[in-house]
């Protein structure tokens, strides 16, 4: 693709171009930050920082900017406004963010650290607003958390706005929850405990009622053209033939009808979710603005919503396309100059080779991991860790300066987006296999211990996801349900196990609040007109405070969940070994036993987990074929163990073996 655009423009010279754009447009630099400065007496100081970061940064982003749109005729002006924004949302950027970039310049890795621990939340069903919250930062600090996600929380549409991701309004909080000034508020505070706030930064799509969209269908041409609107089908029905439908019980295809515009719109999801434009400069332009007036209000880390489909092309499926990567390398390269403090978060729910095309210090620096998140279900599912090795033996290792984030569930539903061939290569056969796995997660597969619900079933492609809550899915919700005492400890131990292996294979484990109490499926959205076609309600629960008192029982359920993630999080800040991404699989001749080496700097430790319920061994020797130690001690338990013997694992156990 890159070979194929620098083709059409063979002479030109983009270092020599870009030093000679930026040449032209430093005096509107300097003459902002003279007016920024009328009040201080720090010029010289912002020009120093500007200048080096633009020496380092400006030659990428211009380069991005014109294979993307150097086409337009007016590409010029459209470089002096993005450039010109960028440094005026600098210039207001707070002094204390302005410090916390410094520190991160010289530490740009801390999101490697052994000590990350995310968890993600909405607002009002956590507590209610911004500022009840902010109360509950103890809480958070006392789990062990130092990364937050709060859910959307910015004014969005009235009745259904897909959880908040239907946004009216990038720089007002929705008034129910607070105030812009409370989430600034809330972010320091964050900082102060060393938990950074983590917000979305929802820009493939706006809701139907945000002021560009409301423009759109006042006839505006300038705002039409943020949006992509056609007069009649012709040209949807074309690019129809190769898009997939991400939510079809809901809607098929991709376009709506808007009535007042007697026009088409793309709606990659709700019909009230307008796609934007990126092939219009000035929609990338306005993003950036919205981008970092949220990196202004203390955003440490911003998940980029929906990265899959802010690029479109007729005759594609439009989801990964490359310009969607030189987008998100465009931000990247305007966070670098004016809020290097930020980090970018990849949200791309797709096939693994195309997930990890999103991770890189230039584009996203972390991403989700959801082949990992579904290869778990998958293997406590079967017992078996064959597929989840096969995948993970050659797509969890990250590359230097990148981090996954691990985790089971969100707030959105489990798609079995495992690669065929890895299937095949351990001879599964991938489509009966999502059946499978659909049907013992939605509770129609004989003996599972699931309690899920289907989500999206496309009736015509057999397709379907999954919804439910950790605890449900994980057996917790049955087990509860038949009082079996057993069945109770088999699905505590298998939750441990799990959080045990988020906890340690190489990125930062992010729980869903609710989760460390094992909080079950709600089933009440099915009463809410504006949430029953939507299943993933089922595992957003409310969190219901007054259980807080049972986490001092002993023998709760909850209290147990509660402790064992607790004191996961707390041995996995000690143990250096787990920084960055380094690892490797051990073989444990045992396919029901998943078992990695993970190293950092001199530090070693053996991961292994039993993800059966039964007993297993593993024959130890392996380890010393590996060039290890004879003897290790567990850093959960403190038993030891020696290389010599063979291992003998309980159901579900998790060692974390360091040598003694
Ligand atoms: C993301 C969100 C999801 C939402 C979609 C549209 O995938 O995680 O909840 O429905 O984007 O914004
Ligand atoms: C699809 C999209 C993903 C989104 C999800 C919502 O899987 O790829 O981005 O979160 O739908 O259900």
């Amino acid at each position: 693709m890159k070979n194929r655009q620098r083709a059409k423009m063979p002479d030109l010279d983009l270092d020599y171009e870009a030093s000679r754009t930026l040449r032209r447009i430093r005096p509107q630099i300097l003459e902002k930050i003279g007016a920024a400065d009328a009040a201080h007496s720090s010029y010289a100081l912002h020009v120093e920082t500007i200048d080096a970061r633009l020496a380092e940064h400006w030659p990428r982003l211009f380069g991005l900017l014109h294979q993307l749109y150097g086409q337009h005729y007016d590409f010029y002006y459209y470089l002096e406004r993005i450039l010109l924004t960028a440094v005026e949302c600098w210039l207001n950027r707070p002094e204390d963010l302005c410090q916390l970039d410094v520190r991160r310049e010289n530490d740009p890795n801390w999101y490697l650290s052994e000590r990350m621990v995310g968890g993600s939340l909405y607002v009002d069903l956590f507590s209610e607003d911004l500022n009840k919250l902010r109360d509950k930062i103890p809480y958070l600090k006392d789990l062990g958390l130092t990364y937050v996600h709060l859910m959307p929380l910015f004014k969005d549409r009235e009745g259904n706005s897909d959880g908040g991701y239907a946004i009216s309004d990038y720089r007002s909080v929705d008034a129910n929850l607070g105030t812009m000034e409370d989430l600034r508020a809330l972010a320091h505070d964050f900082r102060a405990v060393g938990i950074s706030l983590v917000i979305d930064f929802v820009f493939n799509h706006t809701s139907d009622d945000h002021d560009w969209a409301i423009r759109a269908q006042e006839g505006d041409r300038e705002y039409i053209d943020y949006f992509h609107v056609y007069p009649d089908r012709t040209i949807p029905d074309q690019y129809e033939r190769s898009l997939r439908e991400i939510f079809p019980t809901i809607r098929r295809g991709n376009f709506t009808w808007h009535q007042g515009m007697q026009s088409w719109v793309w709606t990659t999801f709700n019909s009230f979710q307008w796609d934007l434009k990126y092939a219009n400069p000035e929609v990338f332009r306005a993003m950036v603005g919205e981008m970092l007036f949220l990196a202004n209000t203390g955003v440490e880390i911003l998940r980029l919503d929906a990265v899959a489909f802010i690029w479109k092309r007729m005759g594609t499926t439009c989801e990964n396309l490359p310009e969607a990567h030189l987008l998100i390398q465009a931000f990247n390269a305007v966070c670098r100059i004016a809020a290097p403090g930020l980090a970018l978060k990849s949200e791309a729910i797709v096939h693994p080779d195309e997930v990890v095309k999103y991770i890189s210090t230039e584009e996203c620096q972390i991403s989700y991991n959801p082949t990992l998140m579904a290869l778990l279900w998958e293997a406590i599912a079967t017992r078996e860790t064959r597929l989840l090795k096969q995948s993970v033996s050659h797509r969890q290792h990250l590359w230097a300066g990148t981090v996954w984030i691990n985790y089971l569930r969100g707030h959105d539903d489990i798609g079995w987006s495992f690669d065929n061939d890895d299937a095949w290569a351990v001879g599964i056969n991938p489509e009966d296999h999502r059946n499978f796995l659909n049907s013992f997660y939605t509770g129609t597969f004989k003996g599972s211990f699931a309690a899920g619900v289907p989500f999206q079933h496309n009736t015509e492609t057999g397709d379907m996801r999954v919804s439910g809550t950790m605890a449900s899915l994980a057996g917790l919700e049955q087990a509860l349900v038949s009082k079996d005492p057993q069945l109770i400890d088999m699905a505590v131990r298998r939750i441990r196990m799990l959080y045990g292996v988020l906890c340690s294979i190489g990125g930062i484990p992010l729980i869903f609040l609710g989760e460390e109490w094992g909080m079950l499926n709600d089933y009440d959205y099915l009463g809410d007109k504006e949430k029953k076609e939507d299943s993933r309600w089922v595992h957003r629960p409310k969190m219901d405070w007054s259980l807080l008192k049972e986490l001092k029982k002993k023998n709760s359920v909850r209290a147990q969940i509660f402790r064992s993630l607790q004191e996961l999080f707390e041995k996995r800040k000690a143990c250096p070994a787990f920084n960055g991404s380094q690892m490797r699989l051990l073989s444990t001749e045992n396919n029901h036993v998943m078992s990695y080496l993970r190293w950092n700097e001199g530090n070693l430790l053996v991961v292994v987990a039993n993800f059966a319920d039964s007993k297993q061994t593993v024959n130890m020797r392996n380890l010393r074929t590996e060039g290890l130690a004879h003897f290790f001690k567990d850093a959960l338990s403190k038993r030891s163990v020696s290389t010599h013997d063979t291992l003998e694992l309980e159901p579900y156990e998790l060692l974390w073996l360091i040598e003694d």
